[in-house]
């Protein structure tokens, strides 16, 4: 059963913290979901504490083949266990990647407007952030494949980060866009660092494909690093487990040495627990959360199209984020964010972290209860009567 019953005002939680100095604030930022953690879940988590020691555990075969199981059953990926490498986090995992498969300076592709940490772990690796913007097309965001092969060989990069569902744009790139993606990446030698962190998130006019699915071929399994964890469709972030698939063996053996020497696979043992847990007994209740989801996405998206037609918002084929273009109101990125806070008591993601091409820009989650998503509807739309009336 989906639990949206939940109140995370008192908590130090990421999100609602910002209500501190203003309590009427409403918060629809952050990537996690204000609808329970499973109870499933919670109640392993609970089997786990009654057993009064929480001293240090190791991934058991049923973990294993429980990733095993699921990346085969939903994405087709097709994977040994040692082909898998555990980690607390997907930035942890991108980080690992970038320092011991690549080289200082060399370059890094990253799609914008993109995930902002991903800027964040390239330059603090001492590697050239290679900023790659994505095109709009009929209010989608499309990539120019002819750019990119030319920004391959004139940047000397040597990984492309590849977001799918594309964070914040929502964006789930076709299987012929990723293998446009591949076919570049081989042509120029260049490692395909694949983020697939939402991909449990999934409606029903959409289902992202993996760059490591066996559809994707040889090319594919031997230049691809895949990030993943149950976080973002079960609700677990805190939780601090994930995991990385490589098919290639060389680019394997560097990456087990390396998270051997930083000791990433030492994981929390509830965060093991629950990402087990998720696999072998989330497959309904993930099925009721994407509908519940996909219903939220459906009203907010027409309600805007409706209602407030300045907002312009992108469709998410996938993840619970919507990416809404203000730019017909002429605000600057301050100016927007501050009138959204002052008229309307609604905290948004400013669009412009999420780089240049953010500008204009805010980042909407929907994954709370629909009457929450009513309300941040209405104060979008006293926002808009305000931002008009002046
Ligand atoms: C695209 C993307 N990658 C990675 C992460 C973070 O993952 P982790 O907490 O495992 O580092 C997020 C969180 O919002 C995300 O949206």
């Amino acid at each position: 059963m989906i639990d949206t019953n939940v109140n995370r005002r008192q908590d130090h939680n990421v999100k609602w913290s910002v209500t501190k100095n203003d309590d009427q604030l409403l918060p629809m930022t952050i990537a996690d979901m204000d609808i329970a953690t499973p109870q499933f879940i919670r109640e392993a988590i609970q089997r786990v504490l009654d057993k009064k020691v929480l001293g240090y555990i190791m991934p058991s075969t049923g973990f294993y083949d429980a990733i095993i199981h699921w990346q085969k059953e939903r994405h087709d990926v097709s994977l040994k266990r040692e082909q898998l490498i555990m980690l607390p986090s997907i930035a942890v995992g991108l980080s690992l990647a970038i320092r011991h498969l690549t080289q200082v300076n060399d370059g890094i592709i990253v799609m914008s407007p993109c995930y902002p940490p991903y800027r964040q772990l390239v330059i603090n690796n001492q590697r050239q952030f290679v900023e790659f913007p994505l095109v709009q097309r009929e209010g989608q965001y499309v990539i120019d494949f002819d750019r990119l092969d030319q920004v391959m060989s004139d940047s000397q990069a040597k990984a492309i980060v590849v977001c799918n569902p594309h964070n914040p744009g929502g964006c789930v790139w076709t299987t012929t866009e990723l293998q446009r993606i591949q076919d570049i990446a081989n042509a120029h030698h260049v490692l395909v660092l694949a983020d697939e962190i939402h991909d449990d998130v999934a409606f029903s006019d959409n289902r992202p494909v993996s760059m490591l699915s066996d559809l994707m071929g040889e090319e594919a399994a031997n230049q691809t690093i895949l990030l993943k964890s149950a976080t973002k469709a079960f609700n677990l972030a805190g939780l601090k487990c994930a995991f990385l698939a490589v098919k290639n063996p060389q680019l394997l053996a560097t990456l087990k040495q390396a998270a051997a020497a930083e000791a990433t696979e030492e994981v929390n043992t509830l965060g093991l627990v629950a990402t087990r847990t998720a696999y072998e007994q989330g497959a309904q209740w993930l099925t009721e959360v994407n509908g519940y989801l996909e219903e939220n996405r459906n009203f907010a998206y027409e309600y805007l199209r409706e209602n407030i037609p300045m907002i312009r918002p992108m469709y998410p084929e996938g993840t619970y984020l919507m990416w809404l273009d203000f730019m017909a109101y002429g605000l600057t990125d301050d100016e927007l964010d501050a009138k959204l806070r002052e008229l309307g008591h609604l905290c948004l993601n400013p669009g412009i972290d999420y780089g240049k091409t953010g500008s204009g820009f805010m980042r909407l989650n929907f994954a709370v209860d629909r009457s929450v998503l009513e309300d941040a509807m209405h104060r979008l739309k006293t926002f808009d009567q305000a931002v008009r009336k002046k």
